[in-house]
């Protein structure tokens, strides 16, 4: 879909990284992994990724990123927030609301988005519609994850390859002629392949209070191979799609940024675009794969920032989870990125009991 009249224009990004950081050995040594750093640099290009500490959560990292893109921008009056996570604060409720409570924003509406990689997008798509429709004027869209919280730290087809991390965007009403206009949006899903990136317990097929499941079902999986060939074929024909409906040209892309997953992913999808490597950018070899916040950590990479123009064609593009996949077409806005460490973590409330403790601990199906 093609926007020509009003759109949403991004006015501001910002980020928030945790401090700690793991090489690929460290990684290893931990899981005690049979794998090795060339293997991992080799077959996905990640060196190296951020992780929280105990007591750090989702909400820490993104209220941080949400406050940085504000700053970003000029602190403008923020009327709604949408959180793109996989991994939020607890199961129940959504986490949106708390870091607009956080941010200082009152009663605004705000909601979490559950569509794993891809979620970032489909946050952005979503603001769009809204800014669009006229529900919202300046909407903050931020993509937060912290997969150090749901990967097997034993599990070497995972261990290695995700980080933590947040980024943030804010979009306002604005014309198309505006640097970081939003020009086009692509969606897609496909549902037969759900069970290739899952959680297994902890919903409602398998709920926690029926049966302990096996510990490794509280974990995340991926079937990889059969990920990465999706991920190629639907990333590269929705960048298509996403260029065709806002009337560019491939090669009048400035910038290719696509769902950090794996580098050899990003190649494929840029060698069938016709884009060439000085048009690619990323941060996999630094923050591994950090889910819905990858692509908004780009954006807000002071580094990118300085190698664009406000208003180049950018084409951004994402695949995960659901499965699901995205593509938007804007051009580079004008703010410079901010960026903030992550907020001390919320102490409201309480910790629940260790189940252990709790009466009674499962019971029987
Ligand atoms: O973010 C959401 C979307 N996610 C993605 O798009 C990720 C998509 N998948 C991938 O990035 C890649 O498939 C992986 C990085 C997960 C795996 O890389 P690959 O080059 O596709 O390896 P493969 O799955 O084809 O496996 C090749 C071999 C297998 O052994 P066999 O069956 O050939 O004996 C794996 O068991 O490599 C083995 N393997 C490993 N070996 C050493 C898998 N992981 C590892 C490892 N170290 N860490």
């Amino acid at each position: 879909m093609r926007f020509d009249d009003i759109t949403a224009v991004i006015t501001g990004t910002g980020s928030c990284l945790p401090a700690d950081t793991l090489s690929n050995n460290d990684i290893i040594s931990t899981g005690d992994l049979k794998t090795t750093d060339a293997w991992v640099r080799s077959r996905t290009g990640i060196a190296y990724r951020r992780r929280i500490s105990p007591g750090q959560a989702t909400s820490d990292l993104a209220t941080a990123a949400g406050g940085a893109a504000a700053d970003s921008a000029g602190n403008p009056t923020v009327d709604m927030v949408i959180l793109a996570t996989t991994t939020p604060d607890h199961p129940c409720p959504a986490t949106a609301p708390q870091i607009a409570h956080r941010l200082g924003l009152g009663t605004v509406p705000a909601f979490d988005m559950a569509a794993v990689c891809s979620g970032f997008l489909y946050a952005l798509a979503t603001a769009t519609a809204l800014i669009r429709g006229g529900l919202s004027h300046t909407c903050l869209v931020i993509g937060a994850d912290t997969y150090s919280t749901i990967v097997n730290p034993y599990d070497r087809e995972t261990a290695a390859l995700f980080g933590d991390g947040a980024g943030a965007a804010v979009l306002s009403r604005g014309s198309p002629t505006t640097p970081g206009a939003i020009h086009a949006v692509d969606l897609g899903s496909d549902g037969s392949g759900h069970d290739l990136i899952t959680i297994p317990a902890g919903g409602s097929r398998h709920p926690h209070h029926r049966r302990p499941p096996e510990p490794a079902a509280h974990y995340f999986h991926m079937h990889g191979r059969e990920v990465y060939a999706r991920a190629v074929r639907h990333m590269t024909r929705s960048a298509h799609h996403v260029l065709a409906a806002a009337g560019w040209a491939p090669e009048t892309t400035r910038a290719f940024i696509g769902h950090q997953a794996n580098q050899r992913i990003l190649d494929s999808v840029a060698d069938r675009l016709g884009l060439p490597t000085e048009r690619r950018f990323g941060n996999i070899a630094r923050l591994g794969n950090t889910a819905a916040a990858s692509i908004p950590l780009v954006l807000a990479d002071p580094t990118v920032h300085h190698a664009l123009r406000p208003g180049d064609r950018t084409v951004l593009t994402a695949f995960g989870g659901g499965l699901t996949w995205a593509s938007i077409a804007l051009t580079w806005p004008a703010a410079a990125p901010r960026s903030k460490p992550p907020e001390p973590p919320s102490t409201s409330v309480p910790a629940p009991p260790h189940p252990a403790r709790s009466q009674p601990p499962w019971t029987p199906s």
